[in-house]
């Protein structure tokens, strides 16, 4: 099974007169793990249940094999969500069922399976998430981190191609948390679906995924590579991706334009950011771009990373020198040669691999001195 992609492209949604989002653009590349950052409100869980058809946005659209799910038929729509699988916020479990009913119900409700092979496929996927021997537990009897990890064996039963993670990491420890994202690159490794993972865990962000992504003021204000948001010097991202008070974003409301250059100004004199190592130059530091998590030793090396490498080799003349240079790390000597020979054509369907809308939208201008 190979994960498929979904590709995005001018995507708005309002609730009555109140605009989510608009003109979202993206394509998630097929197998690759993506994370979509946000603050809190600006749409992220929209934007997931727009993915699965359970809303409809009133512009753009959406294709999956083919399929613009935003167009098509009820029952091409009952067809194409049979490809994915979601990791819902709370884990979304019924409480009055044990965990092998819960992860049973979709097979029970969407197969004919006989109980033998519901059975077998319970079992083997509460194996893969570490919750063998926890099928007669009810899920007010366990903990906060074996109910996701039991939404997860849920949201696998059906083998998707795509899996979405709405927070997967909320409300769990940081031991746990690793743990999960170790378990979230080692299911990519066996299934090699597509992933997008909503978190506002920064380790997460920083660790996990292969593109990045940040909705902010109503818009996809940047989406890439992970070295792409990782190195970015747009004020926006660096706060994110640091979790800092300093800059655009405030705590209910933006900010007023003074206020956000006099905060940058005393960051930049505190000699910067520890995380993202931005100096007091601006200069990017050895530390911006962390190692992406391999899968466990014992598992088969993520068939998408070779596709991934292949796609963004291509693309590096479409960044910055600085997020060049961290894609050009991550490259393995052939693809590196091939680059610099320049033999290397852009990606097929490329335009939606990475888009910085971030000057359309008006985010302020950072400190760019040293660039
Ligand atoms: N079914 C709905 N009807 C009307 N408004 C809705 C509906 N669902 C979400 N909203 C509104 O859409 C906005 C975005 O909500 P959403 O839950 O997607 O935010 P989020 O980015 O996931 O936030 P958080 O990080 O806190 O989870 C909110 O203002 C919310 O009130
Ligand atoms: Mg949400």
């Amino acid at each position: 099974m190979v994960g498929v992609a979904v590709e995005v492209e001018g995507l708005t949604k309002s609730f009555g007169s109140q605009n989510i989002w608009s003109d979202v653009t993206l394509t998630l590349p097929p197998g690759e793990i993506s994370v979509l950052l946000g603050p809190s409100g600006t749409g992220k869980s929209v934007f997931l249940k727009s993915l699965v058809g359970l809303l409809k946005p009133e512009r753009g659209s959406i294709v999956i094999s083919d399929t613009d799910i935003v167009r098509c038929s009820e029952s091409r729509l009952y067809d194409v969500r049979k490809l994915f699988g979601v990791l819902f916020q709370d884990g979304a479990l019924f409480g009055s069922m044990d965990l092998f009913d819960n992860i049973a119900f979709p097979l029970r409700e969407h197969t004919r399976k006989t109980e033998a092979e519901v059975r077998r496929i319970v079992l083997e996927k509460m194996d893969m998430v570490g919750l063998q021997g926890a099928e007669r537990k009810l899920p007010g009897e366990i903990s906060g981190g074996m109910r996701k990890r039991a939404g997860l064996a849920r949201a696998l039963v059906l083998d998707p191609e795509i899996i979405l993670f709405d927070e997967p990491d909320s409300g769990l420890d940081p031991v746990r948390v690793a743990y999960l994202n170790q378990l979230i690159v080692d299911l990519n490794a066996q299934i090699d679906a597509t992933f997008l993972i909503v978190t506002h865990d920064i380790g997460t962000a920083r660790t996990v995924p292969d593109n990045l992504g940040l909705l902010y003021r109503k818009h996809l204000a940047m989406f890439g590579p992970r070295e792409q948001l990782l190195t970015s010097q747009e004020p926006v991202v660096q706060q994110f991706l640091n979790g800092r008070r300093e800059g655009p974003i405030g705590m209910s409301e933006e900010k007023d334009v003074a206020q956000v250059e006099a905060e940058m100004a005393a960051l930049q004199a505190r000699g910067g950011d520890r995380h993202n190592g931005v100096g007091p130059k601006g200069a990017v530091g050895g530390d911006a771009v962390p190692p992406q998590l391999d899968p466990s030793p014992g598992l088969p090396e993520r068939r998408a990373q070779r596709r991934r490498q292949e796609r963004v080799a291509r693309m590096l003349h479409e960044f910055d020198p600085a997020t060049a240079d961290a894609i050009r790390a991550s490259l393995p000597a052939d693809l590196l040669a091939q680059a610099d020979a320049g033999v290397l054509t852009p990606p097929a369907g490329g335009r939606h691999w990475a888009t910085d809308s971030t000057q359309a939208i008006g985010v302020l201008p950072g400190p760019r001195d040293g660039r």
